[in-house]
């Protein structure tokens, strides 16, 4: 029986630091404000000239060396993005030729916003599991301060810019790995987060500029509650699925978009928030980039040891959500 197993994990975040003290300066805002609402501090905003691609690099370096290999073994190649470089082509194909990734790799990007990279997982996992891959390299990587309204207060302070990456190969070892995987979404509830101006339905033109209707828009109460229900929902069913107690998962991953859904899930699951993993503080909410960076920190800090159960969960614009079930 054979596994596929995560070899290696890397991220990337950039150097610029923006406090909600700063933020506070341009927009009608204050830390306290949204602290208290979401628990973030910080965020990093990437610099002008730097693209998702050049953070996903960053970040999938350091994924292939903590897997002990180079971009020359990857022959599946997937960036999950909700903030491509451009609408064509896609980002992978960017990352590809900066990293040297070969040609006979199968190269591209997948748009689930902030549940991309467990999306990315799944399709990885079932890919190297039938054979028709080697090795693997996701990426989540998101510059959202390109698509986000600086003018709009419900919006501007809850995002931030980073990059977690992945790779993936299988393992003639039973039991270890990628345990269980499980994707859903519900399109009913798209118009809850979306961006309107850009695509076919509007494609950019004068007005939708002045408008910034190509920024993020968001009914923030209606995701807060989307978010609590179908992470439970779907966390739990993994949990059942391998016949698992909340007491025996050693980590909880969860998107990080705001400490009061996180604490809302912990608080539902039974699991105590020791056992759940948060750096929103630090980085707010970095869609696809969120899991895979708190992922590699909680790796590189200790929070993950041989054996452990980690379970990975997310929600994003769609409604897209996700779990994973992880033994390392
Ligand atoms: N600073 C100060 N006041 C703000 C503000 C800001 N940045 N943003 C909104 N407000 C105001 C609102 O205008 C509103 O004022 P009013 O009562 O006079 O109308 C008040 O604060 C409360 O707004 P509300 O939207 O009810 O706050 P909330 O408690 O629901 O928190 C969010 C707002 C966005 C933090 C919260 O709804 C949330 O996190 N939702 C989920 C978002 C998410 O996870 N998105 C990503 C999905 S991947």
């Amino acid at each position: 029986m054979a596994s596929v197993i995560i070899a290696g994990v890397g991220s990337y975040a950039p150097p610029r630091i923006v406090t909600n003290e700063e933020l506070s300066k341009t927009v009608d805002t204050t830390d306290e404000w949204i602290r208290t609402r979401s628990g973030i501090r910080e965020r990093r905003i990437a610099a002008p000239d730097q693209t998702t691609s050049d953070m996903a690099v960053e970040a999938a370096k350091a994924a292939l060396t903590d897997a002990k290999l180079t971009a020359a073994d990857i022959d599946l190649l997937i960036i999950a993005t909700a903030s491509p470089d451009a609408p064509l082509p896609s980002t992978a194909c960017y990352v590809q030729h900066k990293l040297g990734v070969p040609a006979h790799a199968t190269c591209f990007d997948i748009a689930a916003a902030c549940s991309g990279f467990l999306y990315a997982l799944e399709i990885a996992y079932g890919q190297l599991l039938t054979n028709r891959y080697k090795r693997a390299l996701i990426i989540g990587s998101e510059k959202l301060s390109s698509v986000t309204d600086w003018t709009d207060r419900t919006t501007c302070v809850l995002f931030g810019d980073a990059a977690g990456a992945a790779v993936l190969h299988k393992v003639d070892q039973p039991g270890i790995g990628i345990l269980g995987s499980d994707l859903g979404a519900d399109g009913e509830f798209a118009d809850n987060l979306y961006i309107s101006a850009g695509g076919s339905k509007r494609p950019a033109d004068a007005q939708s500029v002045a408008e910034r209707a190509h920024c993020i828009r968001m009914n923030g109460r209606e995701v807060f509650k989307s978010a609590v229900r179908v992470m439970e929902t779907v966390a739990r069913e993994m949990m059942e699925q391998h016949h698992l107690t909340p007491d025996q998962i050693n980590l909880v991953i969860p998107h990080q978009a705001n400490i009061r859904i996180i604490e809302a899930l912990a608080a539902n699951l039974k699991v105590p928030m020791e056992r759940v993993y948060v750096n929103l503080d630090r980085y707010g909410n970095t869609s696809s980039a969120s899991i895979p960076l708190a992922l590699d920190e909680a790796r590189r800090s200790g929070r993950i040891k041989p054996g452990d159960l980690t379970l990975l969960v997310a929600f994003g614009a769609g409604l897209t959500y996700g779990s994973t079930l992880i033994r390392w």
